[in-house]
C-alpha cells in the first residue's frame, strides 16, 4: 500500500516515515521545510534503506498538490502532518496559522476527492479539550472553547474531516495527541524545528548547555499535587507507531462514512516538577530550576484516557519516561555538537 505523508520530514513525521517503510509500506512525503531540514530526506532514506521520496511543495498551492496525486498514481492514504504548531505565535500571528493549517487540509482534501483516496489519518492534539472537568480525558469530553488560534485549527480541521467523510464515503481517525518528546533510537532523527521551539525541552536543555542561568517553572501553585501543571508525556515513536495502527485500522473497516476520534497519550500525568526530576535522574544532571508566575493560557492538568487505542487500534505506549528524557538529551546533545 503507497501512503502520502504530509509534513514527513517534520518530527512526528520523520518517525511516522521510519515506522511504515518498517512494517512494508511505500511512503512518499509532500513537505515544504517550512519547519524542517532539507537534510532529513537522506537520512530518512538512511534509515530505513531505501529510497526516499519527499516533494518539496507548499499544500497551500493545490495544483502543485495535485501534480503529485497525478504523477504517484494510486494512493492508498494519507497521513496529514503538515501544520504549523506553535502556540504563543499562533496568538501574535493568527492569520499566518488559519491559512497554512485549513488551507493545506482543504487541499489535500480535496486532491482525497478528487483522486479517490478514501482514508486519512489527521495530527489533531489534546488542546481540544482545554482544561477538562474529568481526568484522565477521553473522547467523549466535550470540546473546549480554543485556548489560542493553533488550537483553534485543530477543532476547526477535525470538524472539517467529519463533514468530507459524511460526504465523500471516506474514512478517517482524528488522532488526539498528548505531549510528545523523545527521538527515535537510531540517534538520527528527532526534533530539529527550524525555528527555536517555545516548548519545554528546548528550554531544559538550552539552561543546561548554559543558554539560561536557571529553568523556570511557570506557576508553583496550581492545585495539583506539587503545585506545578500536570501533562500526559508520550514518546514520539509510540506516537509514531499508534499511525500505522491507525491506518492499518482503518484498513479493515468496512463501514463508510467512518470517522474515529483516538487518544494518544501514555494516560500518566506528570508534574513539571516531576518531569525536571526525571529528567535529571535519567541523564544524572543537576539542573539549576526556579519557580516563576503563571503563563497565560496554561492548561492547569490534563492526561489521556487511552483505553480506545488500546482496545482498538491494539496500541500500547511502550516507552518509559525514563527512556523519553535519555533520547531528548542524547538527540539535543547530538543537534548542538554536530550541523545535521
Ligand atoms: N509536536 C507536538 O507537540 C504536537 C502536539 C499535538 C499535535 N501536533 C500536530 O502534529 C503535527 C506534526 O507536528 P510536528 O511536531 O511533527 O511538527 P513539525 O513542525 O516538526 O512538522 C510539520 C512539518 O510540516 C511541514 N509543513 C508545514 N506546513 C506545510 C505546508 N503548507 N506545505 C508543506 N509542508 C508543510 C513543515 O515543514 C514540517 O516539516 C502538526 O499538525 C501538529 O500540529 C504536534
Amino acid at each position: 500500500m503507497k501512503i502520502l505523508v504530509t509534513g514527513g520530514c517534520g518530527y512526528i513525521g520523520s518517525h511516522t516515515v521510519i515506522d511504515l517503510i518498517e512494517e512494508g509500506f511505500e511512503v512518499i512525503s509532500i513537505d515544504n521545510f517550512s519547519n524542517s531540514h532539507e537534510s532529513v530526506q537522506n537520512v530518512l532514506s538512511s534509515v530505513s534503506k531505501r529510497a526516499f521520496k519527499n516533494y518539496a511543495i507548499d499544500l497551500c498551492n493545490l495544483e502543485s498538490t495535485k501534480q503529485v496525486f497525478e504523477k504517484e498514481g494510486k494512493i492508498d492514504g494519507v497521513i496529514h502532518f503538515a501544520a504549523f504548531k506553535y502556540v504563543d505565535e499562533s496568538v501574535r500571528q493568527p492569520l499566518k496559522y488559519y491559512q497554512n493549517n485549513l488551507n493545506s487540509l482543504l487541499n489535500i482534501l480535496a486532491c482525497c476527492k478528487e483522486f479517490k483516496v478514501k482514508q486519512f489519518v489527521f495530527s489533531s492534539s489534546c488542546s481540544v479539550y482545554g482544561n477538562a472537568k474529568l481526568l484522565p480525558v477521553d473522547e467523549q469530553c466535550p470540546l473546549a472553547e480554543a485556548e489560542s488560534p493553533y488550537a483553534q485549527t485543530k477543532v476547526i480541521g477535525e470538524q472539517i474531516i467529519q463533514d468530507f467523510v459524511k460526504a465523500h464515503q471516506s474514512k478517517a481517525t482524528l488522532l488526539r495527541y498528548f505531549n510528545p518528546v523523545g527521538a527515535h533510537p537510531s540517534g538520527l532523527i528527532g526534533e530539529q524545528a527550524k525555528q527555536g521551539a517555545p516548548n519545554i525541552f528546548p528550554r531544559l536543555t538550552a539552561t543546561l548547555r548554559g543558554k539560561y542561568e536557571e529553568f523556570v517553572i511557570a506557576g508553583n501553585d496550581y492545585p495539583t499535587p506539587d503545585g506545578t501543571c500536570v501533562r500526559d508525556y508520550i514518546h514520539v515513536c509510540d506516537i509514531a507507531h499508534a499511525h500505522t495502527l491507525a491506518f492499518k485500522w482503518l484498513s479493515q473497516q468496512k463501514e463508510d462514512s467512518l470517522c474515529e476520534v483516538f487518544n494518544l497519550g501514555s494516560g500518566n500525568g506528570v508534574s513539571v516538577l516531576e518531569l525536571v526530576k526525571a529528567f535529571q535522574e535519567a541523564n544524572s544532571l543537576k539542573l539549576n530550576y526556579s519557580f516563576g508566575p503563571r503563563r497565560e493560557g496554561d492548561v492547569i492538568a490534563i492526561y489521556a484516557d487511552n483505553r480506545k487505542a488500546k482496545e482498538l487500534l491494539k496500541w500500547e505506549a511502550a516507552k518509559s519516561l525514563n527512556e523519553m528524557m535519555q533520547s531528548a538529551w542524547e538527540w539535543d546533545k547530538k543537534i548542538h555538537t554536530e550541523a545535521i
